[in-house]
């Protein structure tokens, strides 16, 4: 019986990083997964957290607690995250939809597990048509196809080195019809787009966001890199910003925010996120509904959250002070990242690795084809995703000219 069962094709990010820590030469340099790591390769804990860390294990009460939390997360992590998210992120619209008490919150693992809960609420009761960008994070398509979604569809985002949003958008157009809509979900990556790096301006995302809600499509906005754009957090929770902005959308049946702190924390192991579900006005039971049906999805997979993490992300987001020195630590990890580009950009003459307008954050997408991304990690031990997706971190002082080095001798396409 059991030998029915096939073998999976490994991941396309983390299986990498397995081939790395098997390879044997001692000048590889693993530039998959997107971690921030130093300029010494090292993957630190940001000095923030270490202190809220300090002040959790001086709060014996707390820290001693190892009994269950409620299956819908923290209370504390729910308030710190709510404020963070709605009030600090969305000044003006976010506390009014607190006060009309229309958000559904559960804290999640991390994005993923907050894409794959709201993907088992979608495929339950309304939708299970899903439309990712193409390219995208490559766990996207698997989350919401092993989370009840029969219909996944791409549109266009990336073509020749730059954004197409025109082609985007006419896709769309083109292929959900105004009344279906409804029952259509979309992803969008709030910044610092995975794989690309590469965002849509301001004024692009305000003709998506018309688009979307003018054919009354479903937003599922996909916040894991928040801050690591501007390197002030709340800063980069604009698309969320525009999409509450209820004086220009009106979101007939509301909006889904899956976030993490993995990234802008470095709480990556411990799997710290949370899912909001915004829902429209004048209907005081959905909310709660809502509510308690995430709470039988959580329930149902793994009872409730881990308590170690959210305590310290609440520690950093309810301490103004120390909230204050968090966004300084995003702050260098982004100066870092841009340094990076400049170092590549200067060596290699890439010039798009530097466009401010549009390009931010962890992954810079170089347009390698396979072969040459397999000689680079069979000739130099440089390892990259198959998409060409180039994770700046992994690059250091130490590294970077071997790194240029390599890129010269191969070609792009
Ligand atoms: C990445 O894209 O490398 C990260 O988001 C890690 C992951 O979970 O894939």
């Amino acid at each position: 019986l059991f030998e029915e069962i096939p073998r999976a094709p490994p991941d396309k990010i983390f299986g990498l990083t397995e081939q790395f820590n098997k390879d044997e030469n001692n000048k590889k340099v693993n530039l998959t997964v997107g971690v921030y790591k130093d300029n010494d390769g090292l993957v630190t804990t940001f000095p923030t957290v270490s202190k809220a860390q300090k002040m959790l294990e001086q709060d014996e009460k707390r820290n001693n607690d190892l009994s269950y939390l409620p299956i819908i997360g923290s209370p504390t992590y729910r308030r710190s995250v709510l404020d963070f998210l709605f009030r600090e992120s969305c000044p003006s619209s976010g506390p009014k939809l607190l006060e009309e008490n229309r958000i559904s919150f559960v804290q999640t693992l991390s994005g993923t597990g907050a894409l794959a809960v709201a993907a088992d609420l979608l495929s339950l009761f309304i939708s299970r048509t899903v439309w990712i960008p193409e390219p995208s994070w490559p766990n996207h398509i698997n989350i919401f196809k092993r989370h009840g979604f029969t219909d996944i569809r791409t549109y266009p985002y990336y073509e020749d080195g730059k954004l197409c949003v025109d082609k985007w958008l006419e896709h769309l157009r083109k292929n959900v019809k105004k009344n279906d809509g409804i029952r259509h979900c979309i992803i969008l990556h709030a910044c610092c787009h995975n794989p690309t790096g590469l965002d849509p301006t301001r004024e692009q995302w305000q003709k998506i966001l018309e688009t979307v809600n003018e054919l009354k499509m479903l937003p599922i906005i996909d916040m894991a890199y928040q801050g690591l754009e501007s390197g002030n957090p709340p800063e980069d929770a604009y698309v969320l910003r525009m999409c509450l902005d209820e004086s220009r959308y009106k979101w007939s049946h509301g909006l889904f925010l899956c976030q993490s702190f993995a990234k802008n924390m470095g709480l990556y192991g411990e799997r710290v996120g949370s899912l909001s579900v915004v829902v429209p006005p004048n209907q005081p039971e959905t909310k709660t509904n809502i509510e308690s049906q995430l709470k039988q999805i959580v329930r149902s997979i793994y009872s409730s959250p881990p308590g170690y993490g959210c305590r310290v992300a609440s520690i950093v987001l309810s301490s103004p002070s120390l909230k204050k020195e968090w966004h300084k630590d995003v702050d260098f990890m982004v100066q870092r990242l841009l340094d990076v580009r400049h170092g590549m950009c200067e060596r290699l003459g890439w010039s798009d690795l530097v466009n401010y307008t549009q390009q931010h954050g962890m992954f810079y997408y170089t347009r390698l084809n396979h072969h040459s991304l397999n000689r680079l990690r069979d000739e130099y031990s440089i390892y990259m995703t198959m998409d060409g997706r180039l994770s700046l971190s992994g690059i250091n002082d130490h590294n970077i000219d071997y790194v240029c080095d390599a890129f010269k001798s191969i070609s792009r396409v």
